[in-house]
């Protein structure tokens, strides 16, 4: 592991929910790690005037039910790392005196000048405050590859949340201002699934073993389910919601990173550049549908009224006549030589039957039954692996075994490793390793540029006006506690294929 830097993160949107929910826990975990430099601060940007001490405290019970292992002395300890600053950091006369803070800040502590700024703010004052943070010259240092001394520089990156873009022109106007800011090795933009462990072991599970890539492509895997479903409802975010949808807010940008690490060609060595490139490759590769394919490749539900509240289009802050899809399952091709006619399923939804994160790789039946005049076998293809990612973090695989007893009787079963079981280790929260990434300048599990756009690109289709007839009757189109509209089980139904839907 490459040096964990001194630093400061600087947190715009201090006062935001994705601060105090996610990103403070996730520090204090990764503070009682040990995985922050002793002289590593942060400083909370936001409008609200207020002292360190104030933010402090109205941090602290976030902390203690958030993070893993709450212990008082740790937090008094990490609270002292953690400043405050209030001002509007999308006009230009907040910079002076953030600048002077900074300052301050790096003389006190010993940050050598290193800024990770974190844009947690709405998407739309990204490029409003990066156009700040460039005019105001807090970017001094960013062409890492023709610096002399790398251990005399400083450096300032950029972390930028999702969602990035609204769709492929925005997302490319986001790049283009995050370019003249910062170079592309300082800019980082997360994606909390990659902070997953199961998401990060698929790629170990495929490249540090022999027995998975023989058979890892067209010839043997039938096709790809990928699922993310939630049994939560759009809570107070509706208007961000409708304006979003279960396509852009999960699936262009979680379960793509998913798709790709489950479909990317392995990279010649485990580096950021390697990773990432193999990542724009296998992305690019995704066959864009037409638009008479699109109605064919999707379903897109909206959920039905319950006990609890009404249907979708019914919420304050959604439009009635919206047809913004808080579920969704499309089918995908890669136009490569590894994927070539096997299908890669992806779904999303909310309020449904579980919270389930998984991957589902069907394997095809055996070339050749043998069994096949023997009752009982030759029924569903066996071998199947399973990766669930959340809630439990769990590889299954299944395979075809002999009854024991007299006579031949199949039976499917399944060989399990469970990850709290075996390695004992609770996960922590995902952004608090992805934030250390980023202190270390290691950018493997970010996205780059161009990976972005092509995402964008891929799912415009099922956003834009090509959706139209997708959309048609969407309205309470599934029922709350079911895994989705009946629309769905046909995409799959169509293709002689069935969901895995096991709660
Ligand atoms: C967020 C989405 O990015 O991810 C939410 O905006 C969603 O709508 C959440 O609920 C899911 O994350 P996780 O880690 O709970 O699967």
């Amino acid at each position: 592991m490459s040096q964990n830097d001194p630093c400061i993160l600087v947190i715009f949107g201090a006062s935001g929910d994705l601060t105090s929910r996610k990103l403070i826990p996730a520090m204090y975990e990764m503070h009682a790690m040990g995985q922050l430099h002793p002289s590593t601060a942060i400083l909370g940007v936001s409008r609200t005037a207020k002292s360190d001490d104030q933010w402090r405290d109205e941090l602290e019970p976030w902390v203690r039910q958030q993070a893993k292992g709450f212990d008082p002395a740790k937090w008094t300890e990490f609270a002292r790392r953690v400043h405050y600053f209030a001002g509007d950091a999308v006009k230009p006369d907040c910079y002076p005196a953030l600048e002077a803070r900074l300052g301050e800040l790096a003389q006190q502590k010993g940050t050598r000048g290193n800024l990770l700024f974190f844009m947690s703010v709405a998407e739309s004052l990204y490029e409003p405050i990066v156009e700040q943070i460039d005019a105001a010259g807090l970017v001094v240092e960013g062409k890492r590859w023709c610096s002399i001394d790398p251990n005399a520089k400083s450096w300032q990156r950029i972390i930028v949340e999702k969602p990035f873009g609204h769709d492929a022109v925005s997302a490319a106007s986001l790049n283009r201002t995050l370019g003249r800011a910062f170079e592309e090795e300082s800019i980082y933009r997360i994606d909390h699934y990659l902070g997953k462990e199961l998401v990060q072991s698929l790629l170990v599970l495929r490249f540090a073993n022999s027995i998975f890539e023989p058979v890892w492509n067209w010839q043997y895997i039938d096709h790809v389910q990928i699922t993310a479903a939630e049994t939560v409802s759009v809570g107070q975010r509706t208007a961000f919601y409708d304006q979003t949808g279960a396509i852009r807010d999960m699936i262009q940008s979680h379960l793509f990173q998913v798709m790709a690490f489950v479909a990317m060609e392995p990279p010649s060595l485990y580096t950021p550049e390697n990773v990432r490139a193999e990542k724009i490759k296998i992305i690019d590769s995704i066959a864009i549908p037409t638009a008479d394919q699109v109605a064919d490749y999707c379903a897109l539900g909206q959920f039905a009224a319950d006990g609890a509240e009404g249907a979708y289009h019914e919420l304050g802050g959604v439009s009635p006549t919206s047809t913004t899809e808080t579920y969704a399952a499309l089918k995908f091709h890669f136009d490569n030589w590894r994927w070539a006619g096997t299908p890669f399923y992806i779904r999303s939804g909310k309020k449904l039957a579980a919270k389930r994160t998984e991957v589902v790789v069907q394997f095809k039946p055996p070339a050749a039954n043998l069994f096949r005049k023997v009752p009982g076998f030759g029924g569903e293809a066996p071998n199947r692996l399973v990766i669930e990612i959340a809630p439990k973090e769990r590889f299954n695989l299944r395979f075809e075994v002999k009854v024991p007893g007299f006579g031949l009787r199949g039976a499917n079963v399944n060989m399990q490793l469970d990850y709290a079981d075996h390695f004992k280790a609770e996960p922590v929260e995902a952004y608090g390793p992805l934030i250390v990434d980023a202190m270390r300048g290691d950018q493997t599990l970010f996205k780059h540029r161009i990976e972005v756009e092509g995402a964008w690109n891929a799912v415009m289709p099922f956003l834009d006006e090509r959706s139209a007839a997708a959309r048609a009757g969407i309205h309470a189109n599934y029922a709350c506690g079911s895994w989705g509209p009946a629309s769905a089980d046909e995409l799959l139904a169509r293709d002689g294929r069935a969901w895995r839907n096991e709660a």
